[in-house]
Order: C-alpha cells, then sequence, then structure tokens
C-alpha cells in the first residue's frame, strides 16, 4: 500500500479526500494560527537557549510552562539535582528565565549587588500585605527607612522584648505537657506561641487577647498564600482570597494596637512593648531621625515583622526541638549548662544571662546551619548582571542565590550533615573563621533585621524546655524527610511528648 499521500502536507488549495471539510478560507485560517503557533513556540525555545547560553540546565523547555510542575510541589532532591548541576545553572517557569546560584560566591554576590538585583517577593505579595509596605522599598529609599527601624533591634529593646518572651513561653508551656502520655506534633503548637509571643513582643497589650487568638488561627492563611507558587488571582476560594481575608481582620487589629500605643505613651506611661519603645524613642528631643510614623503605617512594619516570625522561626524552632531530642547528649550539655548558669528554672531569662550560655548559643546556630529555615531567597535583575567572567544574566531575570551548600561546604563544616555544636565553640575553628558561609539570614543590604531577636527567641524556649522537662521525639519514617512550606519542616510535623523533668 502506498502511504506517501498520507504522508504529504495538505496545501490550502487541495484538501485530500480524507480531510474535515472546512468552510471555504477558514484552512488558510488554521494554518496561519498553526505558524504563529509554531514560530511563537520556537521563539520561546531560541530565547531560552540565548539567554542560557552555556550554563547548564534542561537544553529545552517545556512549552509554556517550562518547570511549573517541579515548582508546584518542590522537593529538597529535585532542588539539591538543580544546585549539584553546577555553580550557576538555568531553569525557565511560565517563561521567566531563572538563574539559580549555588555556590558562596555568586549567591553573595547577588545578595550585595543591589546596583544590579534586588529581591522579588512572590506574585501575591503586593496584594497580600500592601504595595507600599516598606519591604518592597529597594535601594537609598529602602536603606533610609531600614535604618529608621534599626532602633526596633537595639540591646535596650532586646532587652525588653527577652522578659515579653519569657512570660509569654511559660503561659504556652502550661498546655504543652503531655497528659496522655501520647506524644504529638507540636507543628502548629510551635507556631501557635511564636505567634502569641511575636504579637506581644510587637503589641503588648494594646491588642486583647481573644485578638491574638484570632489573628494567629488566619495568619495560617497568609503564609500558605505566600508560597513560591500559586494561583495569582484572588478569586472566591483561592487561598490569596483566603490570605486578603485573613489580613484584613489582623491589620485592623494591628491599626488599632499603634494607636492606642501613641495614647498610652502620650500620658506618660513606661514602653511595655515594641511600639511604645519606638515612639519613646522618636519623641526623644535628642532623636536625629524621623519623627512622625502614621498608625498604618506602624501596622504594615508590624505585619511585615510577623510573617517572618511565625514562619522561619517556627520552623527554626521545631527542628531546634528536633535535632535536640535525637542528640541526647547534646541536650544533656545544654541543661547543665542551664542549671549551672541560671540555676532554678523559674528564674527568668535576661540577656546577661543568655550572653554567658555560650553552648545554647552554639546549638541554635548549629540547628540553624543543619537546616536553614530559608533555603533561598528570589531575587530579580534590574539589569543586565554580569555576575561571572563568561556569563552576563539577562535584564528582567530571576536570581536565586542558595543558601543551602554554603551551609554544607565539607571545607568549612567536616561532616557537614551531623548536628555538632561543638564546632561553634572554637574561635579560631572553621566554622567561625568563615562567617561568610553562614547565610542562614542572607547578606548584604536585605540581611534579616530580625536576626538577634530570632535566636534570643529559639534559645530561650529551648532553655526553658530542657530545665523544666524531659524529651521523647517519637520518631517517624517522615522525621527525616523535608516539607517545603516557604520555610523547611518535618514532613511529620515532629511529634514529640514532653513530661515533667525527672531528675
Ligand atoms: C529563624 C528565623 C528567621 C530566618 C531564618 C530569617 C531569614 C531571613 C532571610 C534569609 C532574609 C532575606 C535576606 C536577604 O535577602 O539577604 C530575611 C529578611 C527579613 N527578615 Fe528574617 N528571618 C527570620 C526571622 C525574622 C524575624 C523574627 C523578623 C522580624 C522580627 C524578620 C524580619 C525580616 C525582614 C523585615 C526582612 C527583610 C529585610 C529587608 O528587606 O531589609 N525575620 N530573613
Amino acid at each position: 500500500m502506498d502511504r506517501s499521500a498520507s504522508a504529504s502536507i495538505p496545501t490550502s488549495t487541495s484538501s485530500p479526500p480524507y480531510s474535515i471539510p472546512l468552510p471555504s478560507g477558514s484552512g488558510s485560517w488554521l494554518y496561519t494560527t498553526l505558524a504563529v503557533l509554531f514560530t511563537l513556540l520556537a521563539l520561546e525555545q531560541s530565547v531560552y537557549r540565548y539567554k542560557k547560553r552555556h550554563l547548564p540546565g534542561a537544553a529545552w523547555t517545556i512549552p509554556v510552562i517550562g518547570k511549573f510542575a517541579d515548582s508546584l510541589k518542590p522537593t529538597m532532591e529535585g532542588y539539591m539535582r538543580q544546585w549539584n548541576a553546577g555553580d550557576l545553572s538555568a531553569v525557565s517557569v511560565f517563561n521567566i528565565f531563572i538563574v539559580m546560584a549555588s555556590s558562596n560566591e555568586y549567591s553573595r554576590k547577588i545578595l550585595n549587588s543591589p546596583t544590579y538585583a534586588e529581591p522579588c517577593l512572590v506574585h501575591a505579595a503586593k496584594q497580600i500585605i500592601f504595595p507600599d509596605n516598606w519591604v518592597f522599598l529597594t535601594g537609598k529609599e529602602h536603606v533610609a527607612y531600614r535604618k529608621a527601624l534599626n532602633l526596633l533591634f537595639t540591646r535596650k529593646a532586646l532587652s525588653l522584648y527577652f522578659g515579653i518572651q519569657d512570660k509569654v513561653t511559660r503561659e504556652h508551656f502550661r498546655n504543652w505537657v503531655s497528659t496522655d502520655g501520647k506524644p504529638r506534633p507540636i507543628m502548629m503548637i510551635a507556631r501557635h506561641l511564636n505567634m502569641d509571643t511575636s504579637l506581644r513582643v510587637f503589641c503588648g497589650d494594646h491588642i486583647p487577647a481573644a485578638a491574638t487568638q484570632e489573628i494567629s488561627d488566619k495568619y495560617w492563611d497568609i503564609t500558605r498564600a505566600l508560597e513560591l507558587v500559586n494561583f495569582p488571582l484572588a478569586l472566591p476560594g483561592t487561598k490569596i482570597w483566603r490570605a486578603i481575608r485573613a489580613r484584613k481582620v489582623a491589620f485592623k487589629w494591628l491599626v488599632e494596637a499603634a494607636a492606642k500605643s501613641k495614647v498610652h505613651m502620650a500620658n506618660g506611661g513606661e514602653p511595655t512593648c515594641m511600639l511604645d519603645g519606638w515612639l519613646q524613642t522618636i519623641q526623644d528631643p535628642e532623636w536625629k531621625g524621623r519623627k512622625e510614623f502614621s498608625d498604618r503605617e506602624m501596622a504594615m512594619v508590624i505585619f511585615s515583622f510577623l510573617f517572618a516570625s511565625q514562619d522561619a522561626m517556627s520552623s527554626g524552632l521545631i527542628y531546634a526541638f528536633q535535632h535536640l531530642a535525637d542528640n541526647p547528649a547534646v541536650l544533656a550539655k545544654v541543661r547543665e549548662e542551664q542549671d549551672r548558669v541560671r540555676g532554678d528554672p523559674n528564674n527568668p531569662m535576661t540577656l546577661e544571662l543568655f550572653n554567658d550560655m555560650p553552648y545554647l548559643n552554639a546549638v541554635v546556630k548549629e540547628s540553624f546551619r543543619v537546616k536553614p529555615p530559608v533555603l533561598m531567597v528570589p531575587y530579580k535583575t534590574t539589569r543586565a548582571f554580569p555576575i561571572s567572567d563568561d556569563y552576563t544574566v539577562p535584564a528582567n531575570s530571576m536570581v536565586i542565590p542558595s543558601f543551602y551548600n554554603s551551609l554544607q561546604d565539607p571545607e568549612v563544616y567536616s561532616n557537614p550533615q551531623e548536628f555538632d555544636p561543638t564546632r561553634w565553640l572554637d574561635p579560631n575553628g572553621p566554622a567561625q573563621s568563615s562567617p561568610r558561609n553562614y547565610l542562614v539570614f542572607g547578606s548584604g543590604p536585605h540581611r534579616c533585621i530580625g536576626v538577634e531577636y530570632a535566636i534570643m527567641n529559639i534559645a530561650l524556649v529551648i532553655a526553658h524546655a530542657v530545665s523544666m522537662w524531659d524529651w521523647e521525639h517519637a520518631r517517624t519514617h517522615e522525621s527525616d524527610e523535608i516539607e517545603i512550606i516557604a520555610t523547611i519542616f518535618p514532613k511529620d510535623g515532629c511529634h514529640m511528648k514532653f513530661t515533667p523533668r525527672a531528675t
């Protein structure tokens, strides 16, 4: 049988007998559409290959969606594959050209090149946390605003926060002890603790207790909407729609708290929280910086802090529990240090005492290193960025510095997978001598502003839990699996049982 006819390309003037009859003119329309589509797809591939040049990464991109499916359900293994492909590698998602940086040198370069690249929050962020929130500022405006906010994290301010953290943690811990003898996942109770602590630190009693619970419950909707990939429109029922509803509730309380704080301070009150301390400083005649912040503006700053507090800090806290429970010898040393320095666990923790606890400090630092809550942060290039001698990232691309490889570098951290706090105790050891590798909190102009606050909070919770309880981690087959939400968590939520300390 001669099949050549069926293989021939039909033309608009001669329809083969087996074709579906088309109204006159629609054949050419179809071929034109197909030709345009084909050209667009070919162009998409050419642009991708032109931008990618010699970088490792798929030679062809999946038409239109690129690696969308992978980014919907990111896995540690998937990221590792990409990072291991090279110090710089390319990928495309929905025609956004992305350069992933895995080495310390390139990751730091991206974070420290504000004239080429700036943070790129997910598309939904502006809808959820307001487009005029300070976190979207860049360049000189960002530097100036951030300078004004540094007063919120001075040593004096941190001392005030420590007292509040201490009190709230003790209140919450009443409900953490196992009453039925069974372990339970600490994922949500740790999140709630962090949210409550932060709301009290930031707003004190200017937010009623019931509202704290309401905000904490609703905030989970906000976290889920800020995942790296999400449906971008706020249609009813979508994650973004739910997050906007949650934000409205939370934001109303924060604006009200700012207004109440102003009244409290104007009446000569003592500072009880971050908002009060902020007002006290800027109202001081000696203060040379900006003196006016509207209620809404103060609420937006607190809102930006809340997001980081409950998400990254919860990841850090849960892994600190898991690491210590799985390493009883380390836990025993933390306990010994607590007993020695603080004595009675009922004694409050202070900033001065904390500075006398090098082992606890090392434990927190090491826990962050082994499981950094934030694996990477997306930046975008504002112009062509000559990142290396032989590669320039095109303008308007995404560049994503990774922190994981820097924190697992065997040259700096021997046996990098091992949880070994002692590596931080030798001031001349490789870990302490290589601060450039410690990218847990980023680097450069956008480096985390809450770093001391976060470290203090996790250390304090751990110190109390070690001093007051015996711990048991019910390991499951998912304890070592990593769930990537916006930050990372043990897939099983970390099942722990706490009982009053026996000895
Ligand atoms: C374990 C907890 C935390 C981790 C691991 C963490 C990590 C990070 C990282 C990686 C960045 C991006 C840095 C960069 O682009 O170079 C960042 C930025 C930021 N963090 Fe944190 N963070 C934590 C807790 C907090 C807390 C508690 C607050 C607030 C009190 C906070 C407030 C912020 C803010 C406002 C930014 C943006 C700074 C800017 O753009 O200037 N973070 N954080």
